[in-house]
């Protein structure tokens, strides 16, 4: 029997290449497409590295609707994993045609061919950013939503979009609103690589602790929280690509919610101690005003994605710090 094939769109990306070597492990197909406007061939050997082989590569745009066409002709899809994106929610407020034309237009041609090509199921990276930043935590899939930027309305959008295929098509579909991803795969050989000043909060203490950077800014310490600053839930990157293949499994005609994340909060100075304890580098850190639009606390509730697709993190935070400091000194 022909493995189930899959298209992995923003498969040499930090979340997508870990999907790539997780689902060609679990017995399945997976054929790589990216543009690489986020990426390096470097993930690709990364993968061949883990796997033995690298599954196929096509440097496409998911803009590009002849390209898409001849893609879905070559292959037999039984279904999409979307994560191909514009990610960096400052540039989305400075670039917002460019974040609205590569994420909302790009996911409109791959709905309409996979629509063509009668693949009906697709799982869809969503995010926690489309939750109202109001909402107390623990955060369930049915509380208020509201963005404040242009990277998180591209997502609200897409996932009203994939309702109306559900709905009026008869597409499976699933999206996961992921909390914070961190960590690498335990090999060292993939991982994430930001480009220029990190979006994220870890990979920017990394950057203090290998030197790059001075110092990292902790906005607000007089927050209602243990010590005072942010608190946020971190998800280990390898727990959160087997959310798709739990996803994946139990994939069924609809539309599907899940958050994705542990259920519990750390706290900014705790990230910045732990990365301190695992590499026994010194993180230099300075207390900066609140930013604006910044709450003290915001955590998942999980309870619908373990009753429903099994899913439970076992992760813990520090093992994702270990896996990313592997990954940065093995590279
Ligand atoms: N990493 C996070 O913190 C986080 C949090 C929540 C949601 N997400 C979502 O998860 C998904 C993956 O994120 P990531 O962290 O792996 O980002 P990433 O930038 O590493 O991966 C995205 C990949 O998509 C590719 N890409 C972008 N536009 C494309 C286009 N038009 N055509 C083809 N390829 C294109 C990029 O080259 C990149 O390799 C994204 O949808 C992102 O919004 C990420």
């Amino acid at each position: 029997m022909t493995p189930h094939t899959f298209l992995i769109t923003g498969g040499a990306g930090y979340l997508g290449s870990h999907a790539v070597v997780a689902f060609e492990q679990a017995g399945y197909k997976t054929i790589i497409l990216d543009n690489f406007s986020n990426a390096s061939e470097w993930s690709l050997a990364g993968i061949e590295k883990i796997l033995g082989y690298c599954p196929p590569v096509h440097k496409e745009d998911i803009r590009d609707r002849e390209a898409l066409r001849r893609i879905f002709q070559q292959y037999n899809f039984t279904g999409v994993i979307h994560f191909a994106w514009l990610k960096a929610v400052g540039e989305s407020c400075a670039e917002i045609g460019y974040y609205h034309e590569n994420n909302i237009s790009g996911s409109i041609t791959l709905f309409q061919t996979m629509e063509e090509f009668s693949v009906r199921k697709i799982i869809f990276s969503s995010s926690a950013t489309v939750y109202d930043a109001r909402n107390i935590a623990p955060i369930t899939e049915d509380m208020p939503l509201h963005t404040t930027n242009p990277y998180g309305t591209t997502k609200l959008i897409i996932e009203k979009l994939l309702e109306d295929y559900a709905t009026h098509a008869r597409w499976s579909v699933t999206a996961l609103r992921y909390f914070n991803p961190i960590g690498a795969h335990p090999s060292g050989h993939i991982g994430e690589v930001p480009a220029g000043v990190p979006n994220n909060l870890l990979p920017y203490i990394f950057d203090v602790a290998s030197g790059k950077r001075e110092k990292v800014r902790v906005f607000g310490h007089d927050y209602d929280t243990e010590d005072g600053t942010g608190v946020r839930d971190y998800i280990d990157v390898n727990d959160l690509i087997q959310a798709h293949l739990l996803a994946y499994k139990n994939l069924t005609e609809g539309f599907y919610i899940y958050n994705i994340g542990t259920g519990r909060g750390t706290s900014v100075l705790e990230m910045i101690s732990l990365v301190w304890e695992v590499t026994g580098k010194k993180v230099p850190y300075e207390i900066a005003p609140r930013r604006n639009g910044d709450v003290a606390t915001t955590y998942c509730d999980t309870s619908r994605a373990e009753n429903e697709l099994g899913f439970k993190s076992k992760i813990s935070v520090k093992e994702g710090i270990i896996e990313t400091w592997r990954f940065i000194q093995s590279n």
